[in-house]
């Protein structure tokens, strides 16, 4: 193994997950799923999601960057994002990619300026805040009228009629995006029937969309990882099916980040220390929240397990060495008689973690390399 902290990702999990996606869409070619890259854009990763001829999701001219130069066709890269600079804008539209997702008027007319000065055309589609609540996490919902996400379906009309008009636009059709880790079906049966609502007063004005994104926010099972490694795709895939109106020739787009890589990542740290408190026991580990945030940020939990350890099951509080006190992996967690140099795993951390990892502390940023769990 590599210098600790240290993501490993197990390739064979990641392919499984890939497999099971494909079989659930296959037999629908007019649906099309992209990757959404922030989830996690390790080349090693991609390499493999590239195989399986997924799009990508990005939301950054960084992430269309690294997308190119992983190998994904710019055909099949959607751009989403509240604040896209002109340089993104510009990327995007040399590179010919599928569709813009835009979020307010005054993005489609700075899309437009550049247009004219590139002497190029764009796809678009207008990113809509359904105001759908996803029941997730406050900072991972973005479907609700108070976000900052989309244009609200009241403003959404003349919008779209600016765009009919000008001819440097191709209008594709509608984006949605509720927000992440939902579990909880209800949410996305509610965006369908928001999307069939609005697909249906829009043709009465004789709008006509030949695309629809649902967005992703797929969730995962961070409490059981090791039995339920592999979302439940059929379900999810299943509320689309049956509960969306597609026009005939319709095309079908989605964007899962999380529920594609969360479970073949894990941050490995090593014990630097057992600490004995009047009240606690601390296990102080060389991975902080410089290399996994979610914790820290979220209050979200990582199943953490000793690997090197067979002792019996003590109480820990599990922390990393960064001077916050946010800085917490876990209180009271059951692991096996831990010593310096046992090594620990925070599981589940594909998704969201080495992405977000930070120097803070002038840390260096984690290495990584595949394995089997
Ligand atoms: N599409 C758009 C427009 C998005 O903003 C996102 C995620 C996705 C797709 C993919 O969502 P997913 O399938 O991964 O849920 N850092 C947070 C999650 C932030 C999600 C941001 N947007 C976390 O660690 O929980």
């Amino acid at each position: 193994m590599m210098r600790t902290p240290c993501y490993q990702y197990d390739l064979g999990i990641l392919e499984s997950t890939l497999k099971s996606i494909n079989k659930s869409i296959a037999g629908n070619s007019d649906w099309h799923v992209h990757y959404a890259i922030k989830a996690n854009a390790n080349p090693l990763i991609l390499k493999l999601i590239n195989q399986y001829v997924l799009g990508i999701d990005c939301v950054s001219g960084g992430e269309i960057q690294v997308a190119l130069d992983n190998g994904f066709k710019a055909s099949s890269i959607v751009f989403a994002g509240v604040g896209k600079a002109d340089w993104e804008i510009d990327l995007a539209l040399k590179n010919d990619i599928a569709c813009f997702n835009v979020e307010s008027e005054a993005e489609l007319d700075v899309i437009a300026e550049r247009c004219a000065a590139l002497g190029k055309t764009a796809r678009i589609a207008f990113r809509v805040n359904p105001d759908v609540d996803a029941h997730t996490h406050a900072n991972i919902t973005t479907g609700k009228a108070e976000n900052k996400f989309g244009i609200e379906i009241p403003m959404l009309l003349p919008i779209i009629r600016k765009a009919l008009a000008n001819p440097c636009f191709k209008f594709m059709g509608l984006h949605f995006h509720i927000g992440s880790q939902i579990l909880d079906m209800e949410p996305y049966h509610l965006l369908c029937k928001k999307v069939n609502d609005l697909q249906d007063k829009l043709e009465a004005e004789g709008i006509k969309l030949d695309s629809i994104n649902v967005g992703g926010g797929l969730g995962i099972d961070y409490v059981n990882p090791e039995q339920n490694p592999i979302p439940d795709f059929e379900q999810y895939f299943n509320i689309f099916r049956n509960e969306l109106k597609l026009r005939s020739g319709q095309q079908l787009h989605f964007e899962l980040g999380r529920a594609v890589v969360a479970q073949c990542g894990r941050l490995v740290t090593k014990v630097l220390y057992v600490k004995q408190g009047t009240i606690k026991k601390f296990a102080i580990v060389d991975a902080g929240f410089t290399e996994l945030i979610r914790p820290a940020l979220y209050g979200a939990h990582h199943k953490i397990v000793n690997l090197t350890s067979k002792g019996e099951m003590q109480k820990y509080d599990v922390v990393g060495p960064i001077c916050e006190s946010s800085d917490v992996f876990g209180k009271d967690e059951m692991l096996a008689e831990t010593h310096r140099g046992d090594l620990i795993a925070l599981l589940s951390a594909g998704a969201y973690g080495e992405v977000m990892s930070s120097q803070y502390n002038c840390r260096p940023l984690p290495p990584s390399e595949t394995c089997k769990f």
